[in-house]
């Protein structure tokens, strides 16, 4: 197989089979290997080349702590103090596919609707970054605050560093989970003030019999996302 055929197929595998990962094994990821995931990652485009990212880098100790403390936080009903503007509600077909997505996943993990305690159990899960051994805090030099293409060059490389790890045979989930309460994230991971907290990743060794963990998303159709313009056919 050339090159070509080789990229075609490891993309073409990538693409249809990479997943969230929200179940993990306890087994450390070694920090050569995550360097190998960032430098992979890092060559993502950004406007200009101006690579705003910086990542703090969480295990042990440190990762323990954010999770109790997000967890207290969480309990107590703490507000979010997250960095970034999310939405508070989403409504029509964004709503569905939040809700399908919810859906997917407590089918999955047998969490009937109106069974509580497990709602809150998977809720504080994910507070916790679904136990992961390791978790990649994504920064951006707080003087580009303002813009919006230094928050899309971060999507770029957190992007990227999920399908780096991926191809490692790591599993990753993005959340915003795990970042909303900045101060105990800033505290434990030592991030400085230059910098501002854009996401964070949760990563590890895929536990392949955690239910959620076999869960594919739907998308949806091409012909729902795409306006071809100035085609024959
Ligand atoms: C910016 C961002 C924030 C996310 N936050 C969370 C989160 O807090 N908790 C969670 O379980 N998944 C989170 N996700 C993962 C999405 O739910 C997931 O990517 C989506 O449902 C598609 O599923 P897939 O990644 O398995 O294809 C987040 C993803 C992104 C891109």
């Amino acid at each position: 197989m050339g090159d070509r055929d080789a990229i075609a197929a490891a993309v073409h595998h990538l693409g249809i089979g990479r997943r969230s990962i929200r179940g993990y094994k306890r087994e450390a990821v070694p920090q050569a290997l995550l360097r190998d995931v960032l430098g992979l990652a890092m060559r993502s485009p950004s406007s200009l080349n101006t690579q705003p990212w910086n990542f703090y880098v969480v295990t042990g100790e440190p990762l323990e702590r954010i999770r109790a403390e997000n967890t207290r936080r969480n309990l107590e009903r703490v507000p979010s103090t997250r960095e970034f503007r999310g939405m508070e509600n989403y409504e029509g077909v964004h709503r569905d596919r939040q809700v399908g997505i919810a859906k997917q996943l407590f089918g999955a993990m047998d969490i009937a609707r109106d069974d509580k305690p497990k709602r809150i159990d998977w809720v504080l899960r994910g507070f916790r970054q679904f136990d992961a051994p390791a978790c990649i805090v994504v920064t951006y030099d707080r003087i580009l605050v303002g813009s919006d293409i230094a928050p899309f060059d971060c999507g770029a490389v957190a992007t990227a560093i999920v399908n780096a790890a991926w191809s490692k045979g790591l599993g990753c989930v993005i959340n915003s989970q795990g970042i909303m309460h900045s101060e105990v994230v800033r505290e434990e991971a030592g991030i400085a003030d230059d910098q501002t907290i854009m996401i964070c990743i949760a990563i590890g060794w895929p536990d392949e019999s955690f239910p959620a963990n076999g869960v594919v998303s739907t998308r949806k159709t091409i012909d729902e996302a795409a306006t071809f313009v100035g085609f024959e056919a």
